[in-house]
């Protein structure tokens, strides 16, 4: 399958993707990054690797989510995606663009969820002194974070954690985890274009 991945900055979990989907073996491709921030690093990042990378931003759309987001659903069909993997997209989506893509849309997010959904996880899970965090793969679904769970790892916290130590142990594991997420999904599915 052809794979696009959203994101909104860094674009370290996108950078996995597409060094992941180069390797022969793996069962999809990454070949479009769309970020609606035009400053994201991660553009130039997947340009680097040889990926079509655009910025879609939401300003000239106003208060118009869903407008934002046809714009971005009419390239994902011209560019015959399958899969969208949103990668640190810092967007709530609207029922729309969810339901177009029911099924292939995956989120990564840095909680063992139904734990901890929303944004600044590591710094609340070191708050309640938790023994256990980690990340999990997605479906994404109309509810923020809640959508069937394809995949999770498991890090410890440790005695001495900060928030920067944390989150740098558990982006360690999202590296991992989401391309093996997206492998597994793409063994599983072959789907017609959405509109098809
Ligand atoms: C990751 O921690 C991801 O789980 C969360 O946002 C962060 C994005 O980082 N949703 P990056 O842009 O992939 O480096």
């Amino acid at each position: 399958p052809r794979v696009a991945v959203l994101i909104s900055g860094r674009g370290s979990n996108m950078e996995a993707l597409i060094k992941a989907a180069q390797a022969e073996a793996f069962p999809a491709r990454v070949v479009l990054v769309i970020s609606n921030n035009e400053n994201a690093a991660g553009l130039e990042i997947a340009r680097g690797l040889g990926v079509e990378a655009l910025a879609i931003p939401a300003r000239p759309f106003g208060r118009d989510r869903e407008a934002h987001e046809r714009a971005i659903d009419a390239v994902l069909v011209a560019r015959k995606i399958e899969i969208v993997c949103l990668a640190g997209y810092m967007r709530l989506l609207t029922p729309y663009l969810v339901n177009r893509w029911a099924g292939r849309m995956l989120n990564i997010h840095p909680s063992l969820l139904p734990a901890y959904p929303g944004v600044d996880t590591h710094a609340r899970v070191l708050a309640a002194g938790e023994a256990a965090h980690g990340c999990t793969v997605h479906l994404v679904t109309e509810e923020m974070d809640a959508g069937p769970v394809l995949a999770q790892a498991r890090v410890e916290v440790l005695p001495g954690d900060s928030e920067e130590t944390l989150a740098a142990r558990v982006l360690a594991q999202e590296h991992r985890l989401y391309p093996a997420a997206l492998a597994a999904l793409a063994r599983k599915i072959r789907l017609p274009e959405p509109g098809a």
